[in-house]
């Protein structure tokens, strides 16, 4: 039987991540591959209210595939949390004769489009798009593999000057709230210890570790802390910290901030995004909605979008203990 879709709309909504641009051109091209229409909806959920949209074609997206942040812009919207807001988004939605839609952001626009759903059964599918890997349903979101390999990047140059002068680093990375692209840009740029939410080993482990690595030879060290970690101080205040209880330490922090979010995507995300994008197209095409398209064990699988947002995906125990290991 022909689906009753014709024309799907397109969004990125919340924190913007590298890949979500190939992940738009997927999408845009599945389209045209499969003769349906496709819409842009500019600036995530507020540009969906206010009817910012563009009629897109395989030409659209041309030499997109390797640009960081979204052509289609992003955003937080507050609006479409209440039933005002995203009544007005059904209208926009219904005028400009889109039968469906693909959002490609994180847990927040995951739960906005469940809402939707549930009160215009409109079809929607989510790609999960953010740096921070903490979506259930996916071995990998769109951005975590390029964010990690900018970490990398990042500390194999505090590297540098860390052994020049002797110094400890402690280098703050993204993640919100749980600690993956910590503990795997950690085990990558062989920080000495890294500290994330999911394991709160406490201070004095810090301390013992910290002294152990001097007596063992080490010249410099670096210490990699999740922004969301439970130590109960900031990267400045476990500075004075150690600096008061190891004074053989020269401290130095670096916060790496906003530029885990930026930059090209690597060749793993592109190829997942192009991916994550036929797969959400096919999906809404053979009936299916409120779902999200995942990666498991290299196959593009769907979870309910109900289940995706229960919960973070855990911490890999393996790879902390890789870690404990090569800290040695
Ligand atoms: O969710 C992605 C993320 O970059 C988190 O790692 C971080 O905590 C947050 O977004 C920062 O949000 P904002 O860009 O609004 O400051």
């Amino acid at each position: 039987m022909a689906s009753k879709i014709k024309k799907i709309g397109v969004l990125t909504s919340g924190g913007d991540s590298p890949g979500m641009n190939a992940a738009i051109r997927s999408v845009v091209r599945t389209c045209a591959y499969l003769k349906i229409e496709c819409v842009g909806i500019y600036r995530g959920y507020q540009g969906m209210i206010e009817g910012d949209f563009k009629t897109f074609d395989a030409r659209s997206v041309n030499n997109i595939i390797n640009k960081g942040g979204t052509i289609l812009k992003s955003a937080r919207c507050e609006e479409f949390r209440t039933k005002e807001g995203r009544k007005k988004a059904h209208d926009q939605l219904v005028k400009e004769g889109i039968d469906a839609f693909v959002v490609i952001g994180g847990n927040g626009s995951f739960t906005g489009a469940l809402m939707f759903n549930d009160e215009y059964g409109f079809p929607v599918m989510g790609i999960p798009g953010t740096i921070d890997n903490d979506i259930l349903g996916s071995s990998y979101t769109l951005g975590f593999d390029t964010a990690i390999n900018t970490v990398v990047d990042a500390i194999d140059k505090i590297r540098d000057t860390a052994s020049s002068h002797n110094r400890l680093f402690f280098v703050e990375v993204m993640g919100r709230d749980v600690g993956h692209i910590a503990l795997n840009a950690g085990v990558g740029a062989g920080a000495e210890e890294i500290l994330i939410p999911e394991q709160n080993l406490g201070l004095e482990r810090l301390l013992e570790s910290l002294k152990r690595s001097k007596a063992s030879g080490k010249s410099s060290s670096i210490v990699i802390v999740a922004e969301g970690d439970k130590t109960g101080k900031n990267v400045f205040e476990l500075k004075e910290y150690v600096e008061e209880h190891l004074p053989i330490y020269d401290v130095r922090v670096s916060v790496l901030g906003h530029m885990q979010r930026g930059g090209n995507p690597t060749c793993f995300d592109r190829v997942l995004a192009s991916r994550m994008g036929v797969k959400a197209v096919e999906s809404l095409l053979e009936g299916k909605s409120n779902q999200m398209v995942g990666i498991r064990d290299t196959k593009m699988v769907l979870t309910p979008l109900a289940e995706a947002i229960k919960a973070h995906t855990e911490i890999d125990e393996e790879l902390i203990r890789v870690s404990d290991i090569m800290t040695t």
